[in-house]
């Protein structure tokens, strides 16, 4: 029988482990930012976020100890924003980007956000299938934002965290995910 195409693997993953980054995973955070991005945050771009800003939450999934994938939030006050989010190239489809994107949502929401934005790029579908999936939708578009090639950037926002409708998604989707 001819196997149906899927982007989620069949196998079962590996418990994924997420854990505050620290200075010491800046290095293999990087790896995975060069194979996942065309414009590259530098290290000192992780350094003052880990170190400087105050309103920055970075976290990084490891699996057998190895970080696989990280993600980071600015909470202030109400209103989150998702910064980066990505998964080693070789370890996507198994759930990882979900699972971190679930733990900076509950975050954000822990930290006392009601509101979230990010920005993505008008062609990365995979990413906004994630982020609609977990009940996010464009509010506007931003005209030549990537200055790589000059792509527009789709802005999604995801309302009303701490809502009874929105916290029920998220408990349905955690369900799944266990
Ligand atoms: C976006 C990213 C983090 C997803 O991580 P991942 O571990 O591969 O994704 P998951 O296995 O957790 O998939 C979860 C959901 O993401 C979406 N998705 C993931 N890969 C997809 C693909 N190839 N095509 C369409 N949707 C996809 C789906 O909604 C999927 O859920 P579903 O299977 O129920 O439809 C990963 O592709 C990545 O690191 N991309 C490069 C960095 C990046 O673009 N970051 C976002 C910047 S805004």
């Amino acid at each position: 029988m001819k196997a149906e195409l899927s982007h989620v693997s069949s196998e079962r993953p590996e418990p994924l482990d997420i854990v505050p980054m620290v200075h010491a995973d800046i290095t293999d955070v990087l790896a995975i930012e060069r194979a996942s991005f065309v414009t590259t945050w530098p290290a000192d771009a992780f350094y003052n976020e880990l170190h400087t800003n105050k309103l920055a939450h970075y976290y990084v999934g490891r699996v057998g100890g190895k970080v696989v994938g990280y993600g980071g939030i600015w909470v202030i006050f109400e209103d989150s924003h998702i910064t980066t989010i990505a998964v080693d190239p070789s370890m996507r489809g198994r759930r990882y980007g979900e699972t971190l994107l679930l733990y900076l949502l509950d975050q954000a929401i822990e930290r006392g956000a009601s509101w979230m934005t990010l920005e993505v790029r008008e062609s990365n579908v995979s990413a906004q299938q994630l982020y609609r999936k977990y009940g996010f939708t464009t509010v506007t578009t931003r005209k030549g934002y990537y200055s790589d090639n000059n792509e527009n950037a789709l802005v999604m926002w995801a309302g009303n965290l701490r809502g009874d409708l929105f916290r029920a998604r998220l408990e349905a989707l955690r369900a799944r995910l266990a």
